[in-house]
């Protein structure tokens, strides 16, 4: 069993802010540890003598925690404490680090316990960027975000829609009542739609395109890098993607780029599309390989580019474990 801590302050004491602060607070301890409901015993609160509108446990039960049991009670009035601020304690039971988190002013209360490693990793398609990004999760045992599989949800859902991946104002309304969410499950991320998982369904040569194609568009982009910025601002976390090191987490503290021929690359899809059942000629995914860097490459926001101060990795003579040996050694050198 684990004691997982965190805090949050609210902006107002209302009903309202009390519920959407504690709802943040715990969805957000709860991705970032990966835990499941079974695995909360218990949720204890307690929050300053100026919150007065609201129990904070009974916040958390409307959050949908109803299956361990919650506590809340009033803290001293301690002089010169940080004001309207609400402080959680979970039990859970995991075998995994802590990752506690404290959020908005909360931020100051502990930064010892609360530092955050962030982990940008970019690169082209097959450039190996989610097996090592996975490796490394698990060896520091942060959060990994596959941001690809966010594009490819968007284009699953045009898809389904049968809405074309080009047209922006289709795809941007189709976005607006469209939820595509990230969960954590037994440590692997759950890619949703309307809380469905398609995490399985977005793997397919004919979504790779389509990804390509809608992520050029700004409405989506836009929208992506919203959701992808507050899953990585609550904790340590790597993500993987195009435009991490540029453009979602510019002022990550580590940022890696991988690359390595498209041959190579190809190769690697053809073997990884083989264990999934889909074949293909190598000709094939090597045309779609490079028609995919060039879509990448050369659309105009936020384009596959290396960030001046990301570590390139040329990977062609390299297995997955190569390279995040080298990323891991890298990091805990600079650590
Ligand atoms: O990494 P992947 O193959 O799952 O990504 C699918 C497509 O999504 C990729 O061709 C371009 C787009 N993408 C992006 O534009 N920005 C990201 N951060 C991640 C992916």
């Amino acid at each position: 069993m684990k004691a997982i801590r965190g805090a949050i302050t609210v902006d107002a004491d209302s009903p309202e802010e009390i519920r959407k602060s504690v709802k943040e607070l715990l969805d957000t301890l709860k991705n970032r540890n990966c835990l499941t409901d079974s695995q909360i015993i218990c949720i204890m609160f307690s929050n300053t003598q100026d919150i007065r509108s609201y129990y904070p446990a009974k916040a958390g039960r409307e959050a949908g925690y109803v299956s361990c049991a919650l506590y809340s009670s009033v803290e001293p009035e301690i002089d010169g404490s940080l004001e309207k601020c609400i402080r959680v304690m979970i039990l859970a039971d995991t075998d995994r680090l802590p990752e506690h988190v404290y959020l908005k002013d909360a931020q100051n209360l502990r930064r010892d316990i609360s530092h955050k490693l962030n982990i940008a990793i970019d690169g082209p398609a097959g450039s190996g960027k989610s097996t090592v990004a996975k490796i490394i999760s698990e060896k520091f045992d942060i959060l990994y975000l596959d941001t690809g599989a966010m594009y490819r949800a968007c284009a699953l859902a045009c898809l389904h829609n049968g809405i074309d991946v080009k047209n922006q104002t289709a795809v941007g309304e189709l976005l607006k009542k469209t939820e595509i969410s990230v969960e954590y499950r037994d440590g692997l991320q759950v890619t949703k739609i309307n809380g469905k998982d398609v995490s399985a369904e977005i793997r397919t040569p004919e979504i790779s395109m389509s990804a390509s194609a809608v992520s050029a568009l700004k409405c989506v982009r836009e929208e992506m890098v919203r959701i992808q910025r507050k899953i990585a601002e609550t904790g340590s976390c790597v993500l993987d993607g195009r435009d991490i090191g540029t453009n979602v987490l510019p002022d990550a503290e580590y940022k890696f780029f991988l690359t390595a021929s498209p041959e190579v690359r190809a190769e690697r899809r053809l073997k990884e599309n083989r264990l999934k059942g889909i074949e293909q000629s190598f000709e094939a995914v090597l045309n779609e390989i490079k028609q995919r860097d060039s879509q990448d490459m050369e659309r105009t926001i936020a384009p596959l580019v290396k960030a001046s101060d990301a570590v390139e990795i040329i990977t062609d003579a390299m297995n997955a474990e190569e390279v995040a040996d080298s990323i891991i050694n890298y990091i805990q050198r600079k650590i």
